[in-house]
């Protein structure tokens, strides 16, 4: 629960940057870190801590918490500690993080939950997430046909029901197969894997498309389609995106339709009834 009314002056507001630098930032976000004692940036580029030191000079990076070889796991939790240890000294703190900062993000989450327990005020600004950025560069909507979206390592390691008539979107590809969390990137061996179990359900040839939206605006916006088997040995990093197109047609539930259709039937029984 938000705590609108918490007496504690310490405050923590996560805020998403988007994913362009400088063009994603809403009005409402930009103000809270105007307003700030202190910004703590989860950016993954120098760019990023220059640019909110033009709005905010008291910015400090939690890029230090990353380490090659160390979990992830215990870098979220330092800096989930460093953001609730700020809020408990009773200032108004502001977490940024690139695209939308409860999107495959854990320390946010965390950081709001236990400051909130704790009678601080804690909330999340939405921002442009990485799918967003997705959704308008390839002209994709995900009411068309359906949208299923998974974390690459999760959907590799545990059964998941598979709807190939809808869009399938897979985060974190260039570290699939990583259940220690202490790689920045994975081999063609561990995208082998996830090949492996795509093709349980799609054929080797199906089209897949790699995205990685521009985080600056001289970067190109990246639409790679290729056969879903040339994953293996494409380039992949950090900000890549895989999307699956849908292989089937969707199928009509038969059952639900003549229901569906016997409900409209009644709903327009009474208004014939009064016209004749
Ligand atoms: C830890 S998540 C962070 C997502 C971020 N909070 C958001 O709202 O988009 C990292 C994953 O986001 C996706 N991602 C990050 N940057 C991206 C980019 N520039 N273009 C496409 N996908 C990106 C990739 O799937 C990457 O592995």
């Amino acid at each position: 629960m938000n705590n609108i009314h918490s007496k504690k002056s310490g405050s923590l507001v996560c805020v998403g940057l988007g994913m362009m630098l400088g063009a994603h930032l809403t009005p409402s976000s930009r103000s809270h870190i105007e307003q700030a004692d202190i910004i703590f940036s989860s950016g993954n580029s120098g760019f990023i801590d220059v640019w909110l030191k033009t709005i905010n000079s008291n910015v400090i990076s939690l890029q230090e918490c990353y380490q090659q070889g160390k979990s992830r796991r215990q870098s979220y939790q330092e800096m989930t500690e460093l953001l609730l240890t700020a809020v408990r000294q009773e200032k108004k703190v502001v977490a940024a993080f690139y695209g939308h900062p409860g999107v495959f993000v854990s320390p946010s989450h965390q950081a709001i939950k236990q400051a909130q327990v704790e009678g601080y005020f804690a909330k999340m600004e939405p921002g442009i997430s990485a799918e967003d950025c997705l959704v308008a560069d390839c002209g994709l909507d995900p009411g068309s046909l359906g949208w299923a979206c998974f974390e690459a390592t999760q959907f590799l390691r545990f059964e998941r029901r598979i709807d190939t008539s809808a869009y399938l979107v897979l985060w974190q590809v260039g570290v699939v197969g990583d259940s220690t969390l202490t790689q920045f990137s994975t081999s063609p061996s561990y995208r082998a894997l996830l090949v492996e179990v795509l093709t349980e359900h799609y054929p080797q040839n199906h089209p897949i498309i790699l995205y990685q939206a521009p985080r600056l605006a001289i970067e190109k916006t990246r639409i790679d389609k290729m056969p879903l088997i040339d994953f293996i040995n494409a380039e992949v990093n950090q900000c890549t995106t895989m999307i699956i197109t849908p292989a089937n047609k969707l199928k009509v539930n038969k059952i639900m339709t003549d229901k569906l259709q016997k409900l409209e039937r009644q709903r327009q029984a009474p208004k014939l009834s009064t016209i004749t």
